[in-house]
């Protein structure tokens, strides 16, 4: 009985390894599992039935050979489902073209925050940043706003409900305030960051853009610093050739005041229907002054011995001109079409 026992145990093992050769696929594999490992029909239950028929003295010697080829079989269907999986991965056509994987980079804004801050930390400026939401000291008065400066109106500035006198700054100005109260000269910086204003949108108006403030506060600093200052910076953005032109202006934190134009880089003033300058030649790019003696002393900061000046400037409006885009709402309605065309920095 015994001999015939161990005769079937080796007809089961055969048949196992035939059945296993070969690619196999799940499905196969389920059916193979199903075969031999199978509770009710499975080849090793019937193994099992064998055994009451087997002398008792001989069952517990069959017994343990039936379960030596059910712990075999087990390792086998477990190896071989390993190899299945590798064979599924292996079924990967590497002959097919890869998949094309999109790479994201900065929006137009962020590029050229970034190049313009490149070109001041090229001059030795730190970075420096305020918060967006401000209160009306920072954002007007310690800048020699008056009372009631129109700015102030609700009309044009986004106060912040049930908190009084604080409001989403509406220019990048009341970082000045804010180093120059807690460093002392010399200070050299710039600060870029999203300002807010209550404008209807269109083609020259968002009620968020961005700008970049720039501040140097030193010894003996004149007027002529500013404007050689801002010569580097307009011919590294723009090129070497454009020119720059000051007007007389007015801000209420800066004496005296200018206004800034460049030289227009398309036609170089000869084109009387020059798409970008309207045939004026000129181009605004942004405001500047010499820090108001008040601004400085609202700062701890002894006029009479310190002196400086500052700037600020729109980032999408340097970046309009740079490109020719003339709809401003084109930088926020995050058209790819329109962002795609500036490619990587
Ligand atoms: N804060 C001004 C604005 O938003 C821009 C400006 C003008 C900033 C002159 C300055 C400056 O620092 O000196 O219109």
């Amino acid at each position: 009985m015994i001999d015939d026992l161990n005769k079937r145990i080796e007809d089961v093992r055969r048949e196992f390894d035939e059945d296993t050769r070969g690619n196999v696929g799940s499905k196969e594999f389920n059916l193979v599992r199903e075969k031999y490992l199978g509770r009710k029909k499975g080849r090793l239950a019937d193994l099992m039935k064998v055994l009451k028929d087997v002398a008792p003295e001989h069952r517990p010697d069959a017994g343990k050979l039936i379960n030596d080829l059910k712990n075999e079989l087990e390792v086998k269907i477990q190896a071989f489902e390993a190899g299945m999986s590798d064979r599924r991965d292996v079924r990967v056509d590497c002959s097919l073209p890869a998949f094309d994987t999109p790479l994201g980079y900065p929006h137009l804004i962020s590029s050229i925050r970034s190049q313009v801050e490149d070109i001041f930390l090229a001059m030795g400026y730190l970075i420096a940043e305020g918060p967006e939401v401000e209160t009306e000291y920072y954002n007007f008065s310690a800048l020699n706003f008056k009372e009631h400066h129109p700015a102030r109106d609700e009309q044009d500035t986004f106060f912040l409900d049930g908190l009084p006198e604080t409001l989403l700054r509406t220019h990048t100005s009341p970082v000045q305030i804010r180093y120059m109260q807690s460093h002392t000269p010399p200070i050299k910086i710039i600060s870029p960051g999203k300002v807010f204003r209550k404008d209807e949108p269109d083609a020259t108006h968002t009620p968020v853009f961005t700008q970049v403030e720039g501040l140097l506060v030193d010894r003996d600093i004149h007027f002529s610093h500013l404007k050689g200052t801002l010569e580097v910076f307009a011919r590294s953005f723009f090129g070497e050739d454009v020119n720059l032109r000051l007007r007389p202006s007015y801000f209420p934190f800066t004496e005296p005041s200018a206004e800034v134009d460049i030289s227009c880089f398309l036609c170089g003033g000869e084109g009387p229907d020059c798409r970008i300058c309207k045939g004026t030649g000129w181009l605004e790019i942004l405001g500047s002054g010499m820090v108001h003696p008040r601004v400085l002393q609202n700062c701890g900061i002894d006029p009479e011995v310190y002196s400086g000046f500052a700037f600020g400037m729109g980032v999408e409006r340097i970046a309009m001109l740079k490109f020719g885009i003339n709809d401003l709402r084109m930088f926020y309605d995050n058209d790819i079409r329109f962002l795609r065309q500036f490619g990587r920095p």
